[in-house]
């Protein structure tokens, strides 16, 4: 059965360029793209969205980068996309990423790691609520 996930080409990816050859990756491996978007975001939005790690030691950092630059937020779509897009994706930390993985090919470290993917059912509902309206999603 089709699923849905949530991912954001992060800032460090989009200044080096790498959004185009990312997207590439994504539809090669059989995600179809419901939605996407080209913003920035605030650091009180970058704040909402990673609610989750607000008690986390790396919080502030996670959000000043995420709220340093442009992204693109998106919806995508097929069999089993949650994990199979964690998968593609690749460790958190790109010097333990699998080989052929979106992090080990573009991230350059823990922190600036190139995309974000939904971890779970509950996660990505709210992460694609909290960049789209139901009228974006096609
Ligand atoms: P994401 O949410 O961005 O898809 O990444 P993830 O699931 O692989 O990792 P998660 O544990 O959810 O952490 C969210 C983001 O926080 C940054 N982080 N920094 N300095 C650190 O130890 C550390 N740990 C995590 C990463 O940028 C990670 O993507
Ligand atoms: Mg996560």
């Amino acid at each position: 059965m089709s699923q849905r996930t949530f991912s954001i080409i992060k800032p460090d990816a989009v200044k080096k360029g790498h959004a185009g050859a990312i997207l590439a990756e994504i539809e090669k491996a059989g995600f179809r793209l419901v939605a996407i978007k080209k913003i920035a975001l605030t650091k009180e939005q970058a704040e909402g969205f990673y609610h989750v790690h607000a008690a986390r030691p790396f919080f502030g950092e996670l959000t000043s980068f995420m709220s340093s630059g442009t992204i693109f937020p998106m919806v995508l779509e097929k069999e089993n996309a949650i994990a199979d897009l964690r998968k593609l994706m690749g460790a958190t930390n790109p010097a333990e990423a699998a080989e052929g993985t979106i992090r080990k090919k573009f991230a350059s470290s823990i922190g600036e790691n190139a995309i974000h993917g939904s971890d779970a059912e509950d996660t990505a509902a709210f992460e694609i609520g909290y960049f789209f309206a139901g009228y974006e999603l096609k």
